[in-house]
């Protein structure tokens, strides 16, 4: 198929798990990608993944500072968005009783401020049809103990879906989330856990999803690409959650 033909489309967090899967398909599918994230040798090595035709930009999606910076430097080289998969977000992961006020202020960053900002200084740059879809998480839906900082996180960002797609219909985009359960990325490398805990803490999970099993990132993409393109156009401010059954059965 290539539903993306001469389309543009964001990726924010493109350099890894999800969104490099996501920016991966948009591009077979006949897209112009733009990826974002902050570790250079990361964007570089996506970019060779993802072929020349890709812009590769280093932004945080936590600062609302470098939200102004990601749209100024997309209106400089003339471009105009069909689709924006909002999927950088950090996770991590402790007892109510060990919180720091630092792990609250960086996941709301990240996963809330940052987001939220960057979607109100790209809403110019959106192409009338253009849709948004919004990476949440099935922590919000869950009570899964040391996840409450995260899970508010993304019940936030969910909720954002509604409001900003009745707020942005009318210039003819639409807004919708994709919430995906336990995923096979590089982010449950990178919550600090020694590689015994982490093998523990993955078993545990798996055991929790009656697919048994892990999802794949090409499985996520495949529901972001359906929620950017024409075919979902009667889809707006609603939530697929791509789980293996975690959060239903
Ligand atoms: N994997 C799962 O099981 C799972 C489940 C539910 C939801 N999710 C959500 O899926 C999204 C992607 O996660 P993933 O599993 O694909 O993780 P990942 O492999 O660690 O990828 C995260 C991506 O986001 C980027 N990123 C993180 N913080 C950023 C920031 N402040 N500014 C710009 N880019 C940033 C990372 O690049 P840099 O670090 O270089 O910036 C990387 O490209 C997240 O929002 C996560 O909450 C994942």
């Amino acid at each position: 198929m290539n539903r993306f033909e001469n389309h543009t489309v964001l990726v924010t967090g493109g350099s890894s798990g999800i969104g490099l899967a996501a920016a991966k398909a948009y591009a077979r599918e006949g897209a112009r990608v733009v990826i974002t994230g902050r570790d250079e040798k990361a964007l570089a090595d996506a970019r060779a993944q993802l072929g020349s035709g890709t812009i590769a930009l280093r932004n945080d999606a936590g600062s609302v500072e470098e939200a102004g910076r990601l749209a100024a430097s997309l209106r400089e080289q003339d471009i105009r968005l069909d689709a924006i998969f909002i999927n950088a977000g950090v996770a991590r992961f402790a007892p109510l009783s060990d919180v720091p006020e630092s792990l609250w202020d960086d996941t709301f960053n990240a996963n809330v401020k940052g987001p939220y900002f960057q979607i109100q200084a790209l809403a110019d740059l959106l192409r009338p049809g253009a849709a948004i879809v919004i990476n949440g998480s099935i922590n919000a839906h869950i009570g899964m103990p040391n996840s409450s900082v995260y899970a508010a996180s993304k019940a936030a960002l969910i909720s954002l879906a509604k409001t900003l797609s009745a707020e942005l219909l009318p210039r003819g985009a639409r807004v919708n989330v994709v919430s995906p359960g336990p995923i096979a990325t590089p982010l449950y490398g990178k919550l600090g856990m020694d590689p015994a805990t982490q093998a523990a803490t993955a078993a545990a999970i798996q055991g929790q999803i009656p697919l048994g099993r892990f999802g794949t990132a090409e499985e996520l993409a495949s529901t972001v690409l359906h929620l950017s393109a024409k075919e979902s156009a009667f889809i707006v401010g609603s939530e697929i959650i791509v789980d293996g059954g975690m959060s239903n059965l």
